[in-house]
């Protein structure tokens, strides 16, 4: 085995009840991919998925790593942008990896955001039955979220990820240099992923995020720069995978202990149907939506002040954007009635007693619903 030479690079034991995969997280490893994947696949055949913008930035470099120990990747790249998660695409993917003679010996490999990773794990998945697939993130949230658990998807017209599968990685390598390019409003929408984990798992990651995020927040640029991939920042995203992991570990089919993950995910994904998927980033809508289920389960006498006030406090500091002007109540009412984590006809929440505690709430009033969400769209209350 040819010793890995990168400054520092962690490690994350990942595994479902049939499954184990690592996470491999640290700076520099997009050059030592064949390296790193030859630990877990023998050199074969990939099909490495990758969206313009990234391909653009990173896909030589991953690419020269993969073809110096022997693999012979086959770059497809879609654009960038949620429209790309498509069947569409998934069939020009599997026209792609037929024509460059793949076999059930090749590999899939994501090299992007959540966008690429679900479509190349969706294509996995699918192709051939199934084969292996690698996950390369290069956003925040998807080296936090996305990338780990196996949830893998396309879109339809109708909804969001509706069609998918369950589907876990062979391994995930997240190189944080990539982290250095990507523009604010997309790095801010993976910290609010990041900082779900402290409030929905883990005090001690929130009270540090609470400390270093107010200054991190006013500093940041655009593109992040080298912020991004600090030591902070690798201890907080293998912290926030081993959360997930756990989770998914417990519960990998999301029939009960995964909801939780949706923290804050009933309003924001509400909010974001309900302005047509255009103006919130998906990482805003669940900043958003996090200090709305903090409110609500305050309004529910769930939450002591002082929680409330530490959630909202430091999600204002994200500086999302303001509520989309003219969008009504009424609207966003409506679409909690299409949200896929509904049950049966009742609105489910993730709301929270405590930091650190949070639990499955059906159907609450209404009426206390309707305050947050006007205290939110008429007053721009966080
Ligand atoms: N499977 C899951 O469990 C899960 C969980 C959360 C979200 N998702 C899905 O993830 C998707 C959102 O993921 P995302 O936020 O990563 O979006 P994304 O993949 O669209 O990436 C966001 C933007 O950043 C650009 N980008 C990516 N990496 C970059 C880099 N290093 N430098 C500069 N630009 C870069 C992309 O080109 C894109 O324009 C949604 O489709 C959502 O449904 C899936």
């Amino acid at each position: 085995m040819c010793a890995i030479s990168v400054k520092k690079m962690l490690k994350v034991e990942l595994k479902t009840h049939r499954h184990r995969y690592p996470f491999y997280a640290g700076r520099g490893l997009l050059s030592l991919s064949g390296h790193i994947l030859s630990r877990h696949l023998p050199p074969r055949s990939l099909l490495v998925v990758s969206d313009e913008v990234v391909s653009r930035l990173y896909a030589e470099e991953f690419l020269r790593g993969l073809r110096e120990q022997g693999f012979q990747p086959f770059l497809y790249t879609v654009k960038e942008g949620e429209g790309s998660k498509s069947l569409a695409n998934a069939a020009r993917l599997y026209n792609a990896a037929l024509e460059a003679g793949l076999d059930r010996n090749s590999a899939v490999t994501a090299l992007g955001g959540g966008v690429a990773g679900d479509l190349a794990g969706f294509v996995a998945s699918t192709y051939l039955r199934g084969v292996p697939f690698v996950q390369v993130p290069t956003t925040l949230l998807a080296m936090v979220d996305s990338s780990v658990g196996g949830k893998v998807a396309v879109n339809h017209p109708l909804g969001k990820n509706l069609i998918g599968t369950f589907y876990q990685p062979s391994l995930i390598l997240a190189d944080l240099k990539t982290l250095e390019t990507l523009p604010r409003r997309e790095y801010i929408s993976g910290l609010a992923e990041l900082l779900k984990y402290g409030i929905i798992r883990d005090v001690k990651l929130f009270t540090r995020l609470e400390q270093f995020l107010p200054k991190h927040l006013e500093e940041v640029k655009s593109p992040v720069g080298s912020f991004a991939s600090s030591d902070n920042m690798l201890k907080y995203i293998t912290r926030a995978v081993m959360i997930k992991g756990e989770v998914v570990f417990r519960d990998e089919k999301e029939s009960g202990e995964r909801r939780i993950l949706n923290f804050g995910h009933t309003f924001a994904h509400a909010l974001e149907a309900a302005s047509d998927f255009q103006y919130y980033l998906h990482g805003e809508a669940v900043a958003v939506g996090m200090a709305m289920a903090a409110r609500l389960s305050h309004l529910l006498g769930l939450l002591d002040a002082r929680s409330t006030e530490r959630i909202t406090g430091l999600i204002k500091r994200f500086h999302v954007p303001p509520p989309p002007s003219g969008l009504k109540v009424e609207e966003v009412m409506r679409a909690f009635y299409y949200d896929k984590k509904k049950q049966g006809e009742h609105p489910v929440f993730i709301l929270a007693r405590e930091l650190g505690d949070p639990f499955v709430y059906k159907d609450p009033p209404a009426h206390l619903v309707t305050a947050v969400l006007e205290a939110y769209l008429h007053k721009g209350i966080l």
